[in-house]
């Protein structure tokens, strides 16, 4: 109910507070937060604008300090910021990570990520806010509050996987970036972009799950009526680590040069494992035609098998009557 949401609300803006100066106003924050976001090229303007912190390491220090400001136990406990003991004390959530809030369409801070500086494969990298009444993952995109007067102005709105990515490629001017976050892109989160664009650039990993995700993402996508473009790194780079290597200019123009729709993209993507196997090229127009067929205007879909036809050097009559046969299947 509306005013649960409410404190969870205040509790979380609070946390993010304490996070931020943490970060900002402690020699353990400075020395270990602010130097690590340093090292990473954040800048301080972009650092504040995301309000990003630090959580100190420590058992009980946000716990503490919550508690001690009167937040109810209640709401530090849903929020996830707090964990209970068995002898009903409490410890934090986070301790000794980064921390990037995560905003609501309006600003307000719902959740937050927090990232490990330990080089360490037992720890888990991320550590995220559990669901809750004011923080459903699978509908919230990060930086989109940040990211959408960009997103309406250049009618575009590019997707890439992290926390990291959504910061580097803001710095770098282009501000209409937003993250799935990991989880794997969900209608919702498609919705919500396509409120304010129709057209959405995907910037995945370069790695394999990344292009997984950017094939099963493009699907989505066009079922939901959008357009979809997508752009690869090269050698497992992610556009954080792309942008630090290469530079604002160079990355830019990398985007604009190496963006391909969603045909190219399958093409040159499945047709590197078929090789000059017929049976297996077979696969790859098949699979390509399934994806022309859950374009919902069917204009648009005649277009991409002209496309489809002329890149493949298909017939593309046939390519017609296989889009009918699967769009019959699906309805
Ligand atoms: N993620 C997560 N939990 C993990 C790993 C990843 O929630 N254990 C989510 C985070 O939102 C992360 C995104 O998936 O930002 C992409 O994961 P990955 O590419 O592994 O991390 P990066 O964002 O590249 O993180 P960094 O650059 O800080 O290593
Ligand atoms: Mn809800
Ligand atoms: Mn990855
Ligand atoms: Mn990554
Ligand atoms: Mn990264």
């Amino acid at each position: 109910e509306d005013n649960r949401r409410e404190s969870l609300m205040v509790v979380s803006a609070f946390a993010a507070k304490f996070f931020q100066e943490s970060l900002l106003e402690t020699a353990e924050g400075q020395n270990i937060g602010l130097s690590y976001f340093k090292e990473r090229g954040f800048r301080e303007d972009i650092i504040r604008k995301f309000e990003l912190g630090y959580s100190p390491d420590n058992w009980d220090a946000f716990s503490t300090a919550a508690i001690k400001q009167n937040y109810q136990q209640e709401f530090l406990l849903e929020s996830g910021l707090s964990v209970k003991r068995d002898n009903g004390t409490l410890y934090d959530r986070y301790r000794g990570r980064v921390m990037f809030p995560i905003h609501s369409f309006t600003g307000r801070v719902v959740g937050f990520g927090g990232r490990t500086l330990k080089n360490d494969k037992s720890v888990p990298k991320y550590v995220n806010s559990p669901e809750s009444e004011i923080y459903h993952k699978s509908s919230i995109l990060y930086g989109l509050y940040f990211a959408k007067k960009a997103i309406r102005e250049t009618d575009n709105c590019y997707l890439v996987e992290g926390y990291a990515d959504v910061i580097s490629v803001y710095q770098a001017g282009i501000e209409n970036v937003v993250a799935s976050s990991g989880t794997s892109l969900t209608v919702e989160q498609i919705r919500l972009i396509g409120r304010s664009t129709k057209n959405i650039t995907i910037l995945y990993d370069g790695d394999a799950a990344g292009i997984k995700a950017a094939l099963r993402g493009l699907d989505l996508i066009l079922e939901e009526g959008l357009n979809v473009k997508v752009v690869t790194f090269p050698d497992g780079h992610d556009p954080d680590s792309f942008v630090r290597k290469v530079g604002t200019a160079a990355f830019k123009t990398y985007i604009d040069q190496h963006q391909k729709d969603f045909i190219l993209y399958k093409t040159s993507t499945l047709l590197k494992d078929a090789g000059n196997d017929p049976i297996k090229k077979a696969e790859v127009i098949r699979e390509i035609v399934e994806s022309i067929a859950k374009i919902p205007d069917s204009i648009k879909a005649s277009v991409f098998v002209k496309e489809c036809s002329l890149l493949l050097q298909m017939d593309e009559r046939s390519l017609l009557t296989e889009l009918n046969k699967m769009r019959l299947a699906k309805s």
